[in-house]
């Protein structure tokens, strides 16, 4: 029955991450995966990760299974994160929210369940977008469309093509759109540009789809949740995938969650129940750990005010590291790096071809994608003038 597969071209990003791990050269620079590191190039664990984990390990009495919707301490605290504490539809109780496995099953259980409401659903997805929304929101069956976000030119939104592109997004269509520090390219809408967005899914009757796995990267916690929190308040239905990997140091626990604000809170519990059967179709329940520090974080005002901080330590590096580098490619390579400045989170394009990404890969141990996606984070003190050094060797 086996005998006759074939191997696969290895994942993208994941595979670039490894081919680094395996290259022995001693300056090799990892710019592959969106992990943070810190300036010693390691991916830390949060200080409030280790206090909670040891809470947990005081109070823990059971390992049995969590429900099929998760941990109830942590959808609370994953709910009044993303939305904000004064939010009207959380107040009204037309909330809710499904634990899942990591940022990418909370795409999956969306797109399960807007495939079970409308299954000749189009999802209209950025150019360009995370390569990965493609097979996790395509294996439901949803049929994509494109809409033009990027423009390689300014390095920012190229907005009167986006909305012009948009225009054609219908009821029962999905918009997916990243809440802040847009994967792969840094480019983020304006909050004005949000409003007009907002605008338009009420006039046309899509449904957005926020994938917002970077909170907290980009201005910090509440600034990147503005124009999500926009559309919350002006529409009746928007899906949100959401994700403790980044934010919470979590990656390989796995924590996520997605969470429906609908038009009441029967339609919130006939969503949520739809939910769980999708989730017991795929994995049953989710994994408990991490949601369960995530949890204790995110309602204790005392680990929450620690992680607060924390994670604000790492926003401002990766800000002033945008600036360091903008600085060093200028001084080495010449140009106008301005716009590294002016894009968010952990990713931005260089603007090099495939080729000079390959070429910077082999000839200098230097690895981001064939895009020439960078993770900034992966940039320190030590590696960033023979970044610099290498890039202009390529132009
Ligand atoms: C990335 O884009 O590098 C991250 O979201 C990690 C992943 O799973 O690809």
């Amino acid at each position: 029955m086996l005998q006759d597969l074939q191997p696969l071209p290895v994942d993208p990003i994941l595979g670039l991450a490894a081919a680094c791990r395996a290259d022995s050269n001693p300056n090799k620079v990892d710019l592959t995966v969106g992990i943070y590191m810190d300036d010693q190039g390691v991916c830390p664990v949060f200080e409030a990760v280790k206090q909670a984990q040891r809470r947990l390990e005081a109070e823990e009495v059971t390992k049995a299974y969590l429900p099929p919707a998760g941990d109830e301490n942590f959808n609370l605290g994953i709910q009044r994160l993303t939305l904000g504490e004064a939010s009207a539809a959380l107040a009204e109780n037309r909330v809710s929210s499904i634990q899942t496995p990591g940022g990418c099953g909370a795409l999956r259980i969306g797109a399960e369940i807007v495939h079970a409401a409308a299954p000749g659903a189009r999802v209209w997805l950025s150019d360009p977008t995370w390569p990965v929304h493609i097979p996790l929101l395509g294996s439901v069956g949803l049929e994509f469309q494109t809409y033009r976000y990027y423009d390689p030119e300014t390095h920012g939104v190229n907005f009167d093509s986006m909305v012009q592109d948009l225009k054609e997004a219908v009821v029962g269509d999905v918009v997916l759109l990243q809440g802040c520090c847009h994967n792969p390219c840094g480019a983020d809408l304006s909050l004005s540009q949000w409003a007009v967005i907002a605008d338009m899914a009420e006039q046309q009757g899509f449904t957005p789809f926020v994938d917002f796995a970077y909170q907290g990267f980009g201005d910090g916690l509440e600034q990147d949740a503005a124009g999500l929190r926009l559309l919350v308040a002006r529409l009746p239905e928007v899906i949100i995938a959401t994700s403790c990997s980044k934010n919470l140091g979590l990656y390989r626990e796995r924590t996520g969650a997605t969470i429906f604000v609908c038009r009441d809170p029967a339609n919130a519990r006939a969503v949520i129940s739809q939910a769980q059967v999708a989730a017991r179709r795929i994995y049953s329940m989710p994994p408990a750990h991490g949601a369960l520090l995530a949890g204790r974080i995110l309602t204790n005002d005392h680990l929450g005010g620690i992680w607060r901080a924390e994670l604000e330590v790492m926003c401002q590096r990766i800000n002033s590291l945008r600036s360091i580098l903008r600085e060093a490619l200028e001084v080495r390579c010449g140009g106008d790096y301005s716009f590294i400045e002016r894009e968010k989170g952990m990713f931005s394009f260089l603007g090099l071809s495939a080729v000079q990404a390959q070429r910077l890969r082999q000839d200098y141990g230097v690895y981001m994608l064939d895009s020439s996606r960078i993770n900034v984070a992966g940039v320190n003190t030590r590696n960033i003038d023979y970044l610099a050094e290498s890039v202009s060797k390529v132009l």
